[in-house]
């Protein structure tokens, strides 16, 4: 089990701890809270009586050196004084089987986590066990024979579906796509670390470059689903989807609840999945059925889905009515509102520079391998994408060769040798211009915003370049081999004399000293 966050409190229960009886047979883990106000009132009434630890400070401090990164103590304690403390370890089982072994733990419970930087770009779709994960709460276990979807709401016709009916070809033709997830946290670590933000006690996540994942989903079209209960019912222009998980706010419980428009199921964006690239769903990314909601920001896609309902407005429930917005640069925890942040959908245009990586030093002969990602939502495709060594002035085109397959839902990889002949300390960077001619903010500042969503900005690293073609370079290279010592890291300083005294003084014969004559 991974350390707890210092200073952590141990759980200490206040008076009887309670048990929600789950709300069907086969379904670990799914309580429902929605059909049910006074569960709620008393779960209100229980958090009410708790003084959780307070979130970690890790914006204004270095974040821990640890992985991982951050336990989500006061999430594991909601779970604990609510009865459901068991998910916190079921969930863990699951990452630790379901994962690779070296993910990047953003955050453990509830999960949050990405793969290693250069991994993820090594292949076009994918591998399941590599793809970033976002929960919001414990892992629901449902069996899969059990499974019923419903459809209820404004729709004509409500019915209950199980896995079989959604399966059935006959019913339903199957849809592939290769579609990426994007999560809005992806690169907020780069807004913490120029500009922190909301800390928000469900901890927003310090992530890298890697909560984006793409692939190949297979299901049903929404559309074909709600066309099969008679469609919706006059006035109805949302569907909203319910996962089975649990979702704490503000001292309030809920199921996770998000919404799409009827416009985007209308033309065939909005999948219903059960499988991921030719397996059935993992169970943390969703099993057996969860959305998948193309170009949108990834909160959209609602997993262990249970529920959907055709209703008039977006959804009142608080993951999209409070949760994920966007606000401008002027306002933050002075002044925000609910209703002055905008709500994220479509994701921009963006990009990432995934090898080399911060700080690396790189021996080059005049060119520097540079590999990443470029994405762009909303059914665009990345059409350009631009890499610099300078920081930004000077910006060379990645050939159209090096990048990827298009795909109207999904990322395209890419790779350049960059020509470089500086030595010392460069920041590249990469930017990316999409088939609707956007591209992306200049710098983090350009569009720092109080949640750290969306952090779009062009992606600028800093390298180290070491160019073996200078010749003064290539000779101490040799110097180092030889005398069997390290350029790495370059912080530590060589023990060897970088110059006879022979060679600086006729150096300084020839100049005519350091210092003028007169
Ligand atoms: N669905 C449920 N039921 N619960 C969640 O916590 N997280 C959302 C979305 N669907 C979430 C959910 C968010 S914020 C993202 S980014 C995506 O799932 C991530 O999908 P993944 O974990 O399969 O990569």
């Amino acid at each position: 089990m991974a350390p707890a966050e210092p200073n952590a409190l141990p759980f200490r229960p206040k008076g009887e701890i309670p048990h929600f009886e789950e709300e069907r047979e086969g379904w670990k883990g799914y309580i429902e809270w929605e059909k049910y106000p006074e569960k709620k009132k008393q779960v209100e009434k229980i958090l009410a009586g708790y003084d959780f630890p307070d979130p970690p400070e890790f914006q204004l401090v270095p974040l821990p050196d640890t992985n991982p990164i951050l336990t989500g103590e006061r999430f594991k304690q909601y779970h604990q004084a609510t009865g459901l403390g068991h998910l916190v370890d079921i969930s863990w089982e699951y990452v630790l089987k379901e994962k690779s072994p070296d993910m990047i733990h953003v955050l453990q419970f509830p999960y949050n986590g990405e793969p290693p930087r250069d991994r993820l770009v090594e292949t076009e779709i994918t591998n399941n066990k590599d793809h970033f994960v976002r929960n919001h709460g414990g892992i629901p276990e449902i069996d899969p024979d059990k499974f019923f979807l419903e459809i209820t709401g404004l729709v004509n016709n409500p019915k209950k579906l199980t896995l079989a009916d959604l399966q059935n070809e006959s019913l339903f033709p199957r849809q592939t796509n290769v579609v990426s997830l994007q999560c809005s946290g992806t690169r907020r670590i780069e807004q913490i670390h120029e500009y922190p933000g909301d800390g928000d006690e469900l901890i927003n996540a310090p992530w890298g470059e890697g909560a984006i994942g793409t692939a190949r989903w297979t299901g049903v079209s929404l559309k074909k689903v709600i066309k099969h209960c008679g469609g919706l019912k006059d006035g109805a222009q949302h569907v909203e989807l319910l996962g089975a998980d649990t979702y704490f706010k503000k001292g309030k419980v809920y199921n996770y609840s998000v919404s799409v428009p009827w416009r985007k199921v209308k033309v065939h964006e909005v999948l219903l999945a059960w499988e991921m690239n030719g397996e059935p769903l993992p169970k943390i990314h969703g099993f057996p059925l969860r959305a998948v909601v193309f170009g949108y920001i990834g909160a959209r896609s609602a997993k262990w889905l249970y529920e959907i309902r055709g209703i008039r407005d977006p959804t009142e429930a608080p993951v999209q009515r409070k949760e994920y917005l966007y606000y401008t640069p002027q306002v933050g925890k002075q002044n925000n509102l609910f209703s002055n942040g905008f709500s994220i959908q479509d994701m921009p245009v963006s990009s990432a520079i995934m090898s080399p990586r911060e700080k690396d030093v790189i021996v080059h002969e005049g060119k520097i391998k540079m590999r990443g990602w470029a994405y762009s939502g909303g059914g665009h495709w990345p059409i350009r994408v631009e890499v610099s060594g300078d920081g930004g002035s000077i910006w060379y085109e990645v050939p159209w060769d090096k990048l990827t397959t298009k795909y109207y839902y999904a990322w395209r990889l890419w790779e350049m040798e960059l020509p470089v002949d500086a030595e010392g300390w460069l920041e590249l960077c990469v930017r990316t211009w999409d088939n609707a001619l956007n591209t992306q903010p200049t710098f983090v500042r350009s569009a720092w915003n109080w949640d750290l969503h969306v952090t779009s900005s062009c992606h600028r690293i800093k390298v180290y370049s070491v160019n073996k073609t200078r010749p003064a370079t290539a000779a101490r290279l040799k110097l180092i081999e030889e005398k069997g010592a390290s350029l790495l890291p370059i912080t530590k300083p060589l023990e060897i004399d970088v110059e006879s005294d022979e060679h600086f003084e006729a150096v300084m014969k020839e100049m005519g000293g350091r210092e003028p004559l007169e």
